[in-house]
């Protein structure tokens, strides 16, 4: 594992984006899952701003959803495939053919999980993985208590996602209580692992992540022992961290 600490917020999706760009620049085939949830939205501008400047090329990239609340049309605004849409499919103009769905308007998710472990295992599984930090340690919906080897699966939603989720959709009872995710034992295996912390906000399940052991009441924890990892945070979240100085780098 590594991490990246930046001044703040702008610079840690500036730096994060020049990561993804490099890693892209060199498998243009990639196939990446990305994360929703409000850290990664600046990296992702600034990967917008790179393609339209011709500094990145998203065209040859396959493109998985990480999760969603089951129950939703991509049309509804709380649909996490709807923001998805937005923020990278639309701006980075990947067509549908390009993006593999873990869809939240499935009338039998079973099936749905196992048609998308199968995409997954014919790309061979990911090349790259962008993730955001759940107050709780979950990654994707892997909610606590979630293991290395958790699966694709359909999650019940903590009380603790609820009301941060309730954040984005303007009350806890506007948040679905059901979620959809890509399972720990995918993401863990990633070629590389881009995880994006941002804010004092996340200072203690930063602190938890990096320094509790290894355990499924912080899936997040199954991360440090990886060399796949990348950590990209900020001063704020990183105030008083203690790691060795080879795995931390100021830039
Ligand atoms: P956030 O969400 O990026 O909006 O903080 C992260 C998460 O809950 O997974």
């Amino acid at each position: 594992m590594n991490v990246v600490v930046r001044r703040d917020y702008e610079e840690l999706s500036h730096t994060a984006a020049l990561a993804f760009a490099q890693l892209v620049r060199t498998k243009p085939h990639s196939s990446v899952v990305l994360a929703t949830g409000n850290t990664p939205m600046g990296m992702y501008d600034m990967l917008t701003r790179m393609k339209e400047k011709g500094e990145f090329d998203p065209s040859k990239l396959r493109i998985f959803q990480l999760d969603g609340y089951l129950g939703l049309t991509p049309e509804d605004s709380r649909s996490l495939e709807g923001w998805l849409r937005r923020a990278v499919l639309q701006p980075w103009g990947i067509s549908n053919e390009k993006f593999v769905r873990l869809p939240e308007d499935t009338l039998d998710a079973e099936a749905s999980i196992r048609s998308y472990i199968d995409e997954v295992q014919q790309a061979g599984g990911f090349d790259i993985a962008v993730l955001g930090l759940g107050p709780n340690g979950h990654l994707g919906f892997n909610e606590p208590p979630s293991h290395s080897t958790s699966p694709t699966r359909v999650v019940t939603l903590t009380e603790e996602s609820i009301r941060s989720n309730a954040l984005y959709w303007g009350g806890e009872e506007r948040v679905p209580r059901q979620s959809i995710t890509a399972g720990m034992d995918i993401l863990l295996q990633s070629k590389a692992i881009m995880l994006l912390v941002s804010g004092v906000k996340k200072k203690d399940i930063l602190t938890r992540t990096l320094s509790a052991p290894m355990q499924a009441n912080t899936p997040s924890s199954y991360l440090t022992p990886l060399q796949s990892v990348t950590i990209f945070t900020d001063e704020a979240c990183m105030e008083g961290q203690h790691l060795s100085s080879g795995e931390v780098h100021h830039e």
